[in-house]
């Protein structure tokens, strides 16, 4: 009796283990399919000769084959992020594969508006034109803290680390036109749940408040995109990406089941990050892109987006906010 109730409860416990898997598997497929039919590659042969480009987080992941792929091309490239050593093995790399010494680093954390004037202010004295500037750089599942300018990590690190260096460097890009700015964002972008108010505070530290936090950054990304499309000089384009499911180091940090079920889900439907790239590289390099402004891409085509960054009114507030909180004037 008490061994048919076990047997019993087993096969139960299998058969809900079993419809479980199932359903992550048709989730994860499902989004799969809607998010990358076909992944999509920068086709352009254009060289970089003479330019000079600037990609943050460079010296991994996603940031890394964009570096290389400008190398390639021709163009003078600075790495910006904070382990020097990752760095030196980047350039390393990707001095061998492309045959080009014309890749260096410069130290910044763009979790310290201190070290990001700093870096500005380097530069603007060492270079004499920026052509391209990526801003790839980006942490997610950091838990949420306050930094020493009172601002949330991973907001700062995401968005407003981002949006300071970008709008000191902007005399050296609208001089170098025809420029290109990228911003890196996130599908994620479309689970946001922004209140102005709140932009800079720490956000909760649960599985879904870190989801919240870092989707918060990236709707951000877009929202600042449009702001500056509208302000930037004809010549200058800037526009932002959702560079696909890519198997980088950005997950290390989440923990627990969430870490396991996330790295699952990247196994099943990864891109590499050269594979990840592509979009980011379409963006900086391609014909098709000049002239186009304010938009959002996928797999190397524009996209659709969330509603919410068409809404002129947040777009316009949350540029002023961002503006108060970097104690910034209106660069524009
Ligand atoms: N992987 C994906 O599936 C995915 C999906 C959507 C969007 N994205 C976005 O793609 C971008 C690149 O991500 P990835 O996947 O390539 O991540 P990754 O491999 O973790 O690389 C992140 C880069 O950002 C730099 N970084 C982190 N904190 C920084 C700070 N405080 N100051 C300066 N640099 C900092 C890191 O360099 P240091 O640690 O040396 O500073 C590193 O080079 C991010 O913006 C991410 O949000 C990724
Ligand atoms: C960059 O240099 C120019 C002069 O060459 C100066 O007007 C500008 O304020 C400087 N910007 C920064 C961020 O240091
Ligand atoms: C943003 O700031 C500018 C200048 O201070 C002001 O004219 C404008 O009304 C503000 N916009 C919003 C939406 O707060």
């Amino acid at each position: 009796m008490i061994l048919a109730i076990g047997y019993y409860l087993l096969i139960t416990a299998l058969i809900l283990f079993l419809t479980l898997c199932l359903l992550v598997l048709t989730t994860a497929l499902y989004v799969k399919l809607k998010l990358e039919p076909v992944k999509g590659v920068c086709t352009s042969n254009v060289r970089l000769d003479g330019k000079i480009a600037l990609v943050t987080g460079g010296n991994q992941g996603i940031g890394l084959e964009t570096a290389r792929d400008l190398a390639a091309r021709g163009a003078r490239v600075l790495i910006a992020c904070r382990d020097a050593k990752a760095a030196a093995e980047a350039i390393a790399d990707i001095r061998a594969t492309t045959g080009n010494d014309l890749v260096e680093f410069k130290h910044l954390d763009l979790a310290k508006f201190s070290s990001v004037r700093q870096f500005a202010e380097d530069f603007n004295s060492s270079y004499d034109r920026l052509d391209i500037l990526v801003n790839n750089a980006g942490c997610a599942g950091l838990r949420s803290k306050s930094t020493e300018d009172g601002i949330d990590v991973v907001m700062q690190v995401n968005y407003f680390g981002a949006f300071l260096l970008t709008n000191l460097l902007l005399d050296k890009i609208i001089t170098s036109k025809p420029s290109r700015i990228v911003i890196v964002s996130s599908w994620l972008h479309n689970y946001a749940k922004l209140r102005v108010e709140d932009l800079h505070k720490v956000g909760e530290n649960d599985f879904f408040g870190q989801i919240y936090t870092y989707s918060n950054s990236k709707l951000c990304d877009l929202l600042w995109t449009k702001a500056l499309a509208k302000r930037l000089p004809e010549g200058v384009t800037v526009n932002s990406l959702h560079p696909g499911v890519v198997k980088t180091n950005i997950f290390r940090r989440l923990s627990g089941f969430g870490l396991k079920l996330i790295n699952f889900l990247c196994d099943l439907m990864y891109k590499t990050p050269k594979e990840g790239a592509q979009t980011t590289i379409h963006l900086c390099v391609s014909e098709e892109v000049e002239g186009v402004r304010g938009k959002y891409f996928m797999e190397c085509k524009e996209a659709q987006y969330s509603s919410k960054a068409d809404d002129d009114a947040l777009v316009e507030q949350v540029w002023n906010k961002s503006l108060e909180l970097t104690n910034l004037r209106d660069p524009l």
